[in-house]
């Protein structure tokens, strides 16, 4: 990363204030019916890549949750490891491409107590997606988790919205447990998300009760569709969130 880039990402709390911005689920099932889903990836992150043993941390055979999933690769990879992958999506598009794109065949079933929600589960049992808010679930619907891999979720909630996502979260984790977390920094001035602009001090304000957080490496993902939106730096961020027993 660039050493100018590496300084930035400190915007106050009246540049988070501009961030206002409310993303209806309508907006973002459009955007799987028209193929917007620029934040979709075919390759693994890197990140999670990188720092795979942090988050297992010696155990096998874990429950791995992936909020806001979409139809994101990695889903797979860990299931192929032998863990146990659970995810939430309210698009339902989105949960059949990931089955069809991996050539796995699923089953549907329905949630009980959960109107209009559904769950699509590899036939081997090892992957189960629900679609369905992630508002809509509970610790007594999916569990606990051993672990997270939040990339695209936190970002993708409107602002309004994050603090009952991360009591969610933390309801949903077990004692012990590691949560890693990718964040984007990026002049919020300029740009209205989604991806929301989420500094430390967010995620301190967060978490910081229930979990100790480590910063683990900021990289430069700046691409060309970061400046069509108007940016000049665009950052992600890769923190540890450890669960305190
Ligand atoms: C930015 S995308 C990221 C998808 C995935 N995590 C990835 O990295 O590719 C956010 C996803 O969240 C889904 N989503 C938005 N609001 C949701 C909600 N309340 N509950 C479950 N999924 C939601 C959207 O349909 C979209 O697929």
């Amino acid at each position: 990363m660039d050493g100018a880039a590496e300084g930035r990402g400190a915007a106050g709390s009246a540049d988070i204030g501009a961030q206002e911005r409310v993303v209806a689920e309508q907006e973002w099932l459009q955007r799987w019916e028209t193929g917007k889903i620029g934040f979709h990836k075919e390759q693994r992150h890197p990140l999670l890549q990188k720092y795979l043993d942090i988050l297992l941390n010696g155990r096998s055979g874990l429950r791995i949750f992936f909020p806001l999933c979409g139809k994101a690769v990695e889903m797979k990879w860990l299931a192929d490891m032998g863990h146990r992958v659970i995810g939430v999506e309210i698009s339902e598009q989105a949960l059949k491409e990931f089955f069809a794109e991996h050539s796995l065949p699923y089953r549907e079933e329905p949630v009980p107590g959960t109107s209009g929600a559904k769950m699509l589960q590899s036939m081997s049992g090892n992957i189960s997606l629900y679609c369905c808010s992630i508002y809509d679930l509970s610790s007594a619907i999916v569990g606990k988790f051993d672990g997270v891999w939040d990339r695209g979720a936190l970002v993708a909630v409107n602002p309004c919205d994050r603090q009952r996502y991360a009591s969610l979260m933390i309801s949903l984790m077990e004692k012990s447990s590691s949560y890693l977390l990718v964040t984007v920094l990026y002049d919020p001035n300029k740009h209205k998300g989604p991806p929301f602009y989420v500094p430390e001090s967010e995620i301190k304000s967060l978490y910081g009760n229930q979990c100790e957080i480590k910063c683990l490496q900021k990289v430069n993902d700046f691409s060309d569709r970061h400046r069509e939106w108007g940016l000049d730096y665009f950052l992600e961020v890769l923190y540890i969130l450890k669960f305190v027993p």
